[in-house]
């Protein structure tokens, strides 16, 4: 495993996608977790407001808010040393007005610790990440099936599968670049289409469902290792089952448990005999006094 020890920066990232090093960025959401990614050797972690999903079990992102992301990107923040962490900003968040996108992305970076935020989609987000990115906080985009306004988009379905819409997807692509977005994620494109952009763009592109053309990859962290029950989209590959091994590892514990197998002396704390002799004693007159105020 490739393990650089220097923390991860913007233009080390940039390095990558000229010297065409795949990026790999995963999504975390509590210590433990960063902890493993970390040590796993990968570059950036997104707190993504798929958690809204995968730890809140909703069936959407849109319900998660500030103060929760706050909490899980501040418990990311302290398992980590070396990737490049970024705040997912939650719908609601930034879309208001520069001023609200502004306050909300300095308490990532102030409050959580993170080197920068995402927030989705081209349009009127472009404006948004200029003026964050004005206000000194580095900003990841997010074009294709965005999460947030998957209404609007028809559902959680691929995006740019017809020379429009791949044509407007490649437009917010290049005017994020030029709003100052250090990079773009690419969600559920067509592989074609996300060449195409990764191709245009200078900055890199991280793709969930792009294809291996783009400059990264993401995935969440709940679908890598199938702890997540929900159906797992096309784009998503599993590289453990540890939903199955926890519950066989949770369905032990509750028969030994019940069998009386656990807990066992190792799992005990022991006192000495002369101090369990003095408790005893005083229990005995403790209760002997207590019998006796009873019968009065
Ligand atoms: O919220 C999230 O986890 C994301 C990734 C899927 C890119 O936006």
């Amino acid at each position: 495993m490739h393990r650089d020890s220097n923390p991860m920066t913007l233009p080390r990232l940039a390095e990558m996608k000229h010297n065409r090093e795949p990026i790999v960025m995963v999504t975390a959401y509590d210590y433990p977790s960063a902890q493993i990614v970390d040590e796993a050797g990968v570059d950036i972690v997104l707190v993504g407001d798929t958690a809204a999903m995968v730890v809140l079990g909703y069936d959407a992102t849109t319900p998660v808010g500030m103060e929760e992301m706050l909490m899980m990107a501040g418990a990311v923040r302290r398992g980590l040393e070396h990737p490049l962490l970024i705040g997912d900003m939650p719908f609601g968040s930034y879309e208001g007005s520069n001023e609200q996108a502004i306050e909300n992305a300095q308490r990532f970076v102030k409050e959580a610790g993170c080197a920068a935020v995402k927030l989705e989609r081209g349009g009127p987000s472009v404006d948004r990440a200029r003026a964050i990115v004005r206000a000194g906080i580095p900003v990841m985009g997010h074009v294709g099936l965005t999460p947030q306004t998957a209404t609007a988009l028809g559902g959680f379905k691929a995006q740019g599968r017809t020379a429009e819409k791949a044509e407007r997807l490649y437009e917010d692509a290049l005017a994020l670049e030029a709003a100052g977005c250090f990079a773009i994620v690419l969600e559920a494109v067509p592989a074609a289409v996300a060449a195409r952009v990764t191709e245009a763009l200078h900055v890199p592109t991280i793709g969930i469902g792009a294809g291996a053309a783009c400059d990264g990859q993401v995935l969440v962290w709940h679908d890598l290792l199938g702890l997540y029950a929900g159906k797992a989209p096309r784009f998503v590959k599993r590289y453990a089952d540890l939903a199955t091994e926890a519950k066989r590892a949770v369905e032990s514990y509750v028969d030994d448990v019940r069998e009386g197998r656990f807990p066992e002396e190792q799992h005990t704390y022991a006192i000495p005999d002369e101090e369990l002799d003095a408790f005893e004693s005083w229990l005995a007159s403790h209760q002997e006094a207590q019998a006796q105020h009873e019968q009065r």
